[in-house]
Parts: structure tokens; C-alpha cells; sequence
């Protein structure tokens, strides 16, 4: 890590340490030793088709077999390699489409018809299977060594209903890294985020609750306070504010949870997590999930509205939008004009909330250039998440356990929030975490 005149800078093996995650990638190894979100639960019906999924440059099959439950496979079959995402689902196993070898959701070969009837060989092999949690209405896979697999992250929403739960997910084509710090940047929103700040501010609140977001537009140059946790860190955004002709401060802290969530504070009822799941090094899939923390229901005219504010539309295999580098990310120049104040004005002459991550962090190149940006005061997140994970990375190559995996902490105590406070009141102990994990507690 270079220090520049007190600036803070990566330089290009840091860069590429922090970035790369396939193969033996340092980084790829410390993120294969989290669970890691692979589909939402409806991507898969029993018997129904397997799906392909690429995760930290492994290739899998996913599939839900006659009984209801999931197998998490390598894709290429035990045999001679064929896709088994090409296979028949039926009969609680997948039938290889090649030579009929059979395989069930453990990685078992159940049968391989093209051998003779007398061979016992199918018992001496066995396919790469992964264990398997359903929780939050997503599959959970890990795909590091069976001998120390990590305790399941059960945040709060993870033992919710799917009825109070939606998610939105879309593929990026950039680096996880460069689309995790977009979720840790507090000082992007009245920029990029302009046309959802205006609506949330004429009082179009999509989650229906209070919120204070709209708070966000009176400050676009918010002071970051950052604290260590043993997850990862929380971070607070402080915004001058007024309330009676009183100063006051705006307060709004975010988590880095490792290896890379993030969660921000939603309106009352309401949880907010985002994480971004690397599929390779230059590809990233990104989970928007909502969740209510109210017993309420999220309805069909919810998720349409949700939906719409994302700007994400019809999603290819792959997850993938057409909206990309080639028509510049459907950006209407037209929208843009300041003349057009009022309706139809946009600031980013982009389509939705993740229309926007996407089309900036894809800008910013399949793997980001860190030598020669020019951070400022508002960075400060970005800046603690690199070091922690620069340093997990490093410390696990060493033989240390996991970020956060030799602590003892709950999950479910783990919440961003936001209130506006008294000048000088600490915000550490009136805003987000819960319980122990409000002091910053770690048993072990
Ligand atoms: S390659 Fe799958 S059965 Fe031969
Ligand atoms: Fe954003």
C-alpha cells in the first residue's frame, strides 16, 4: 500500500489482490470460505430445469430433484464432461444427456446405463456435490473445504417468509470489488441517484414508510465516522440538518458485512441488504434484497413499484440486462436537458436505481484502475473496506481464520440505520446495531 502526501492509494499488485478472484487468487480462497447466495429459491422447480451459475470462476449446476430439495453440482459431468445443465431432471437425479449417467443431488452416480449391467463402476466415482442451505428465499452454497465449513450468516430477513421478501438481482460486467464500494459510497446518492432523491422528496416513497432519505439532498457532502466490528465495520454519513430552526445532525450509517454485504438503512418495517457475489474476475451478480421486519406481506403492486424504481426489466440467463457499454447503458440525452425541469427530467438519463450502479460501475472498466484515482474524505468507507479486506486476504493466506469466522457475534443483531440526532450525540449508540453488537461486542 503506497502512502502519496496523505493520500491513500492502492498500487497495482494490491490492485489486482484485491480484485482477482478465480483459480488461486488469494481472494477467491478467503471468499470461498463464506456461504455465498447462488439463485433465489423460484429459479428452480422440482424436475424442473437445472440451471448453470458461475461463481468465483467454478462453474456449477443447480438443480431441484423430485423430492423438492436442491444439489449443487460441478457442471461438467463425472463422465466425459458434457454440461450438466443440459440434463434431464427426473427421477430425483440428473440424467446426462451424452451417455445417460445418472447423478443425484449429493453427487452420487446413481446408474451409468452406457457401462455393462455387471459393472460396479459407478460405485468407485463420485461427482462434486456442495452443501446446501435454503434460507431468505435463496440457495446457499459453499464451496470451500468441507473440514472447516462457516457458520450460516442468519441476518434478521434470512428467517423471514418469501412473501416478505423481494429481491432484485442483475449480472455486472466489473469486478465485485468496484460493485460492493458503490453500496459503501454514501456520497453518491445526490448525484446518481438524483431523480430517486426528488421522488423520495415530493413524498413518492415507494416502501410506503417514513424515511428520512429525503434528509440525504440537504447535505451532498456528507463526514463519514467509521467503527471496526468483528464482521467487518459500520460507517456513519453525518449531514447538517435542521428541525424546528434547530441545527441538528443527519445521521445514516451503512454495514460492511465480509465478504461482501452491505446493509443500509431502510424505512420503518423495512431491512435492506445488497451483496455482491463475484462470478469471475470481471463479472459480478448482484442481490438487492428487501425484506419487511414488520410481518407485513410484500404485495404484487409492491414489487411492481420496487421493480420499476430498479430500472432492471428482462434478465438472460445469465442475469445479464441489455444495457451495456455498446448502447452506452440506453442512457436518453433528451431526459437530461435542463429545460425539461419538472417531468420527465432526469439527472442520469438512465432507467432506475440499478440501471445506474451498473452503468457507472461498468464504466469504470471490467476491473478498476485504483493507481490512479484521487480519493477524498468522503472515500473513507471504501478506503476501510479495502484495507480489511486486503489484510483478511493476506492473513488467511497465512493460515488465520476468515474475517469475522474466529468471532463470536449474531447476525440477526446487525442493522444500518438512520435518525437525526443532537449535535454532538454519539451516534454509535442510538442508530442501527442491536444488543451486544451495538457496542461492538465479540465473544472469543
Ligand atoms: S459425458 Fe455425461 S454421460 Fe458421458
Ligand atoms: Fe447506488
Amino acid at each position: 500500500m503506497i502512502k502519496d502526501g496523505g493520500c491513500y492509494m492502492l498500487n497495482r499488485e494490491d490492485n489486482e489482490l484485491l480484485a482477482r478472484v478465480e483459480g488461486d487468487a488469494p481472494m477467491g480462497e478467503l471468499m470461498r470460505r463464506y456461504w455465498m447466495p447462488v439463485l433465489l429459491s423460484s429459479d428452480v422447480e422440482s424436475d424442473g430445469a437445472p440451471r448453470r451459475v458461475r461463481i468465483l470462476g467454478g462453474d456449477y449446476v443447480v438443480f431441484r430433484d423430485s423430492e423438492g430439495e436442491v444439489g449443487v453440482l460441478d457442471e461438467a459431468c463425472p463422465h466425459r464432461g458434457a454440461s450438466l445443465a443440459l440434463a434431464r431432471n427426473e427421477n430425483c437425479a440428473l440424467q446426462c444427456l451424452y451417455h445417460g449417467w445418472r447423478v443425484d443431488r449429493t453427487g452420487k452416480i446413481v446408474e451409468t446405463p452406457s457401462e455393462p449391467a455387471d459393472s460396479t463402476f459407478k460405485d468407485k466415482i463420485r461427482h462434486v456435490g456442495y452443501p446446501v442451505r435454503e434460507a431468505g428465499g435463496m440457495i446457499w452454497s459453499y464451496f470451500g473445504p468441507p473440514e472447516v465449513e462457516p457458520r450460516f450468516p442468519d441476518f434478521e430477513w434470512t428467517g423471514r417468509k418469501p412473501e416478505e421478501i423481494y429481491t432484485i438481482r442483475v449480472a455486472q460486467r466489473c469486478n465485485w470489488a468496484q460493485a460492493l464500494e458503490g453500496a459503501i459510497d454514501a456520497a453518491h446518492s445526490n448525484f446518481l441517484h438524483n431523480d430517486l432523491a426528488r421522488r423520495l422528496a415530493a413524498g413518492g416513497d415507494y416502501t410506503g414508510g417514513g424515511g428520512l432519505l429525503n434528509l440525504q439532498l440537504i447535505d451532498g457532502a456528507p463526514k463519514l465516522e467509521v467503527q471496526n466490528l468483528p464482521y467487518g465495520f459500520q460507517y456513519a454519513a453525518l449531514r447538517d440538518a435542521i428541525e424546528e430552526g434547530r441545527p441538528k445532525k443527519y445521521v445514516r450509517t451503512t454495514q460492511f458485512v465480509a465478504p461482501s454485504w452491505a446493509l443500509f438503512s431502510a424505512p420503518p418495517g423495512w431491512v435492506f441488504s445488497q451483496v455482491f457475489v463475484p462470478v469471475d474476475d470481471y463479472n459480478t451478480v448482484f442481490y438487492f434484497i428487501h425484506a419487511r421486519d414488520d410481518g407485513n406481506v410484500i404485495d404484487e403492486p409492491y414489487r411492481a413499484k420496487i421493480l420499476e424504481w430498479s430500472g432492471v426489466g428482462e434478465l438472460d440467463n445469465e442475469f445479464h440486462m441489455d444495457f451495456h457499454v455498446g448502447n452506452m447503458w440506453r442512457q436518453d440525452r433528451d431526459s437530461m436537458d435542463r429545460g425539461k425541469r419538472g417531468d420527465g427530467f432526469s439527472f442520469s438519463g438512465m432507467t432506475g436505481n440499478q440501471v445506474e450502479d451498473l452503468g457507472i460501475q461498468e464504466s469504470m472498466g471490467p476491473i478498476y484502475d485504483r493507481t490512479r484515482e484521487h480519493l477524498g474524505t468522503s472515500d473513507l468507507a471504501i478506503i476501510r473496506m479495502r484495507r480489511l479486506m486486503l489484510d483478511a486476504a493476506r492473513r488467511h493466506e497465512r493460515g488465520e481464520p476468515p474475517l469475522g469466522q474466529d468471532k463470536e457475534f449474531d447476525y440477526g443483531e446487525i442493522r444500518a440505520g438512520e435518525r437525526l440526532l443532537d449535535i454532538g450525540e454519539p451516534w454509535q449508540e442510538h442508530v442501527g446495531n442491536r444488543g451486544e453488537i451495538r457496542e461492538g461486542v465479540a465473544r472469543g
